[in-house]
């Protein structure tokens, strides 16, 4: 068996703990007898400060032929965020129909909670994001500029087939785990676009009446997660609550470090994509400390997602065990071994 992998190392870090990934990867892969075919692309904000563009204009087509993406980090000092949001993450979220954003996490051994006291299974719950629509939107526009009477607009934009099928998805992913779903909008404040969304939650959680369902306003949610984060499971949210969820999640249980995340297209009409949560840190680029772990849990999703559970398992005892061992660690885990002796020992271990 063998799989074509598009890799995006990106920028920063996005580079360095993708090529850990990569290793790991294809340590699993040998140990389970199947190949992974890497092909390296380079889209990222270097690029886009060489050529004016953060891809070809034929970079949707030419990934779409790959079984799927491992995308580092974009993002780059100078370069504007909405830049290499727009010019690359979106339009392949949204071209491969990578609707569902899973982004789980827990506190894996040989790691502590900031919360203290919290035990391991009271901390595991999974980020279910909407991926293509919601607040992440171009509708809008600025008015009156430089005038007293200046202001502008941003438009949000909720389909109902959008909305469903991320909750079927939550519903179904709750089967598979606690039954448990909790659905976070503010429809006190925003008047449309959240009362619909929890109009379809109710429609959906009536489909699946042995999932017990839940709806909470963000704010009330966000302090919950971090004061009561025992009752959370599944957490179903649009496209920008659901990215600030799954910041605050990572950082509840090893910090963004470990935070992998998944872009998923559920009928593989399309080729998936895995990143880590976290961004590029300029602060620690070129520095060859950062964690690489996220990366390689979202390899670890990768490889599910192409039937090769096994493998996958492999990778995330690897993990569990060089971090339970603790002696080759990075600096955000409190320790002093590089992004590439910390791959090493994981690839070794595999
Ligand atoms: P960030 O996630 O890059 O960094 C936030 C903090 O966490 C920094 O202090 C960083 O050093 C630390 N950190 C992140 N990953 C780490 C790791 N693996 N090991 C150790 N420490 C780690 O978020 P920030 O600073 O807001 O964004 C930096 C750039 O990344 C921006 O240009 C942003 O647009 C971009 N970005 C890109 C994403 C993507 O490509 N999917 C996602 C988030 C941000
Ligand atoms: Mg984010």
């Amino acid at each position: 068996r063998s799989y074509d992998i598009a890799a995006v190392p990106g920028d920063g870090i996005g580079v360095d703990v993708t090529a850990e990934a990569v290793k790991v990867l294809d340590a699993a892969a040998s140990r389970h007898g199947f190949t992974l075919r890497w092909t390296e692309f380079d889209y990222s904000c270097e690029r886009y400060a060489r050529t004016g563009a953060m891809m070809p204009d034929d970079g949707v087509e030419t990934l779409s032929g790959f079984d799927a993406i491992l995308l580092g980090a974009v993002g780059f000092p100078g370069v504007p965020d909405h830049v290499s949001l727009w010019g690359l993450l979106i339009p392949l979220r949204r071209a491969f129909s990578q609707y569902v954003n899973l982004r789980p996490v827990r506190l894996l051994p040989g790691t502590t909670s900031v919360l203290a006291g919290r035990r391991a299974d009271e901390l595991e719950m999974v980020i279910v994001r909407e991926n293509c629509e919601g607040e992440y939107s171009t509708l809008g526009g600025r008015h009156n500029q430089g005038q007293p009477g200046e202001f502008v607009l941003q438009e949000a934009v909720f389909t109902r087939v959008g909305v469903e099928r991320i909750l079927r998805y939550a519903f179904e992913l709750a089967r598979t785990r606690s039954r448990r779903v909790c659905s976070a909008t503010k429809s006190n404040g925003i008047v449309h676009t959240m009362p619909f969304w929890d109009e379809i939650f109710e429609l959906v959680s009536a489909d699946y009446p042995d999932v017990e369902a839940e709806q909470c306003h963000i704010d009330a949610l966000v302090a919950r997660m971090v004061q009561h984060p025992d009752r959370l499971d599944v957490i179903v949210a649009s496209n920008l609550f659901g990215d600030i969820l799954s910041d605050l999640a990572a950082a509840i249980t090893g910090g963004l470090g470990m935070a992998p995340s998944g872009n998923i297209n559920p009928e593989r009409t399309h080729p998936s994509m895995f990143e880590a949560v976290h961004g590029s840190a300029p602060d620690i680029a070129g520095r060859g400390i950062a964690n690489p772990v996220a990366q390689i849990l979202a390899g670890a999703m990768m490889l599910d997602q192409l039937g090769e559970a096994e493998a996958a398992r492999s990778v995330e005892t690897a993990v569990e065990q060089v971090l339970a061992e603790g002696r080759v660690a990075t600096p955000d885990l409190g320790g002093k071994a590089t992004t590439e002796q910390l791959g090493s020992a994981i690839a070794a271990a595999v």
